[in-house]
């Protein structure tokens, strides 16, 4: 491999690393070299991971996170910064989507989903922006936004909102944390077929939805590997702000 793309010695925390994208993540980091945290609120599975990854060789541990709760983020950073003394990356992926139109958004699903995609994500930003502070080490931080924070479809008006926000906040945390030589990225997936969408994308009208993406397949989650080992390595140490757009050309197609 690259040696820039290691990241022997680093060690990273996964929001929502129960399942999806997370889950794949973190045997992703592991396989770069990284002490891995799961982080998410069914710790069954986190757990069941961080064993499957250790006995290939990994090293990994699990901390309990419900991203809407101030206290869960400072627990879960307290117990992953004394299991491994620092945290050099953090994966902002936790996520929640809901399904209505517009007029129908209640205002419980609004609040929802913007407290997880959103205020969530900015909860962790802040904590792993003030540890990687402190210590002046800095550190990288990614954002899992979407592409629908990019391009509308019908049904999902808080998702697209707090995804656009968190793609915007990401570069507001890059020119702020700069001087910390914290690196404030976002990824932008097209669709990935995990627990968030298998049921849609297995429908009739899921299927359609093939047609609109130029490579004619929907992604899996190694798909995003390159971006995500890009982003937390040294391999992007001159990149901050930057999203970057894995949807195998969606976002280049017609409505
Ligand atoms: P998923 O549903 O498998 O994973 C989401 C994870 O977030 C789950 O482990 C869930 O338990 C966790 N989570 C939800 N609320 C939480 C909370 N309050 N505290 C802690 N953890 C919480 O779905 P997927 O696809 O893996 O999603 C991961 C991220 O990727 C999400 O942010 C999603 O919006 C984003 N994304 C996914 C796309 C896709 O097509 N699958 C496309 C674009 C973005």
């Amino acid at each position: 491999m690259y040696s820039s793309f290691d990241l022997t010695g680093k060690t990273a925390l996964i929001t929502g690393a129960s399942s999806g994208i997370g889950n794949h993540f973190s045997k992703t980091f592991a396989s770069a070299g990284a002490n891995v945290v799961l982080a998410a609120r069914r710790t069954d599975r986190l757990k069941e991971t961080a064993a499957e990854i250790g006995s290939t060789g990994g090293n990994a541990d699990w901390a309990r996170l419900d991203v809407t709760s101030r206290a869960s983020v400072e627990a879960a950073f307290a117990k992953s910064i004394e299991r491994f003394g620092r945290i050099d990356i953090v994966v902002n992926n936790a996520g929640i989507a809901s399904a209505s139109y517009a007029l129908d958004v209640s205002e419980s699903d609004w609040d929802r989903v913007l407290d997880t995609n959103l205020k969530g994500a900015w909860l962790v930003a802040q904590r792993a922006g003030r540890h990687m502070a402190e210590d002046q080490k800095g550190g990288s931080v990614i954002n899992i936004v979407s592409i629908l924070g990019r391009r509308v479809m019908g049904g999902v008006a808080p998702y697209a909102a707090a995804k656009a926000a968190l793609d915007h906040l990401t570069r507001v945390l890059a020119y702020e944390w700069a001087r910390y030589a914290i690196r404030v990225n976002a990824i932008a997936p097209g669709y990935i077929i995990t627990d968030i969408n298998r049921d849609y994308l297995n429908s009739p009208m899921g299927q359609k939805a093939i047609r609109k993406i130029p490579q004619r397949r929907f992604g899996q989650p190694q798909d995003l590997d390159g971006a995500v080992l890009l982003l937390a390595s040294d391999a992007s140490s001159y990149m901050t702000g930057s999203t970057i757009v894995v949807d195998g050309g969606h976002l280049q197609s017609s409505m």
